[in-house]
């Protein structure tokens, strides 16, 4: 149990995409790529704070009530009940402003390396709570990209308060391509675009896709899932936030995909394909639909079953 000054633990915690389209704020799913790590130092001085932050080109606060890697090591190291002093050191892999759930994979990561940093009293699921009150301050209350960058697979969220988790078996062979324009959304203005209210017939549509979505994940009927990546109350909002977004959407349905939605608050831009090569080509029909807007982009596939927050 590595608890001297100056012991360190470094953790990689992996991009997330939520929502999955009737999901909204309630399925998370984790994926292979790109992610954020956090080394984490015991310090004589107690407190947490950053020492530095690399790949954000500067835009992310070092103040430790405001930088989410900060606030779920604070928050891991009041729930395990340590009051120890920890510097963070936060590599991003993520961009910031998404959809790609970077804020929640530097909570995560951060979360992780301070629980094993100070001998691992806490499980995985026991570092969703101080994850939460990260996300709170970046990007309201919600689990949805946090749960599945920790424990990793596709998280159901049920309730945040309080916490209840489903994990949900991810069809076989499924596949995901993801593609980020370069053209940031906060997550907050894109929270904030979204209505007070819905109308009861889409409520009941909502809700019809999103369990018949689950129906699919369990049985693995991707036909079925392809007819449930639909969303009428949120996507839209955020899709004319979003140059081409619309048309990426498209192309992605015209090139094979069994759904295509914007990726938890955008501007990354999700399909589910049904093979590696399927996503490969449909990445490259979305991005040229980007490029078409006048948005360069990035681009990865990744497949659908993938883990969480891990030690590096
Ligand atoms: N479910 C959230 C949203 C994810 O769509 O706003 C953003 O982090």
């Amino acid at each position: 149990m590595p608890l001297s000054p100056g012991a360190s633990v470094t953790a990689f915690a992996p991009a997330t995409t939520s929502n999955l389209g009737p999901g909204f704020d309630v399925l998370g799913l984790a994926l292979d790529g790109p992610g954020d790590t956090v080394t984490a130092t015991l310090s004589p001085t107690p407190g947490v704070r950053i020492v530095s932050i690399e790949g954000d080109g500067g835009a992310l606060p070092l103040d430790p009530q405001q930088n989410t890697a900060a606030v779920a090591a604070a928050a891991t190291l009041a729930l395990a009940g340590v009051a120890l002093g920890v510097e963070l050191e936060l590599s991003k892999g993520l961009p910031i402003g998404s959809g790609l759930g970077s804020s929640a994979a530097s909570a995560a990561a951060a979360a992780f390396a301070t629980n094993l940093l100070i001998g691992g009293p806490l499980r995985k699921r026991e570092l969703i709570e101080p994850c939460l009150d990260a996300e709170a301050v970046v990007a309201g209350r919600h689990a949805d990209n946090v749960a599945p960058a920790l424990l990793g697979g596709l998280i159901l969220v049920r309730r945040t308060d309080p916490l209840d988790l489903i994990r949900l078996p991810v069809p076989p062979g499924l596949w995901v391509g993801l593609v980020t324009p370069a053209f940031e959304l906060q997550t907050r203005v894109a929270r904030a675009a979204l209505p007070e209210a819905i109308e009861l017939a889409a409520m009941v549509r909502q809700s019809a896709d999103l369990a018949a979505l689950v129906s699919a994940c369990h049985t693995g009927d991707l036909a079925l899932l392809s007819r449930c990546v639909v969303d009428e109350v949120v996507a839209p909002r955020r899709a004319a936030l979003i140059p081409g977004c619309g048309e990426v959407i498209a192309a992605a349905e015209r090139a094979g995909a069994l759904g295509s939605t914007v990726s938890g608050a955008g501007p990354t831009v999700l399909a589910l394909c049904r093979s590696r090569s399927n996503a490969i080509e449909v990445t490259a029909a979305m991005a040229a639909a980007f490029e078409a807007s006048g948005l360069s982009s990035t681009s990865f596939v990744s497949t659908a079953d993938c883990p969480g927050a891990r030690r590096r």
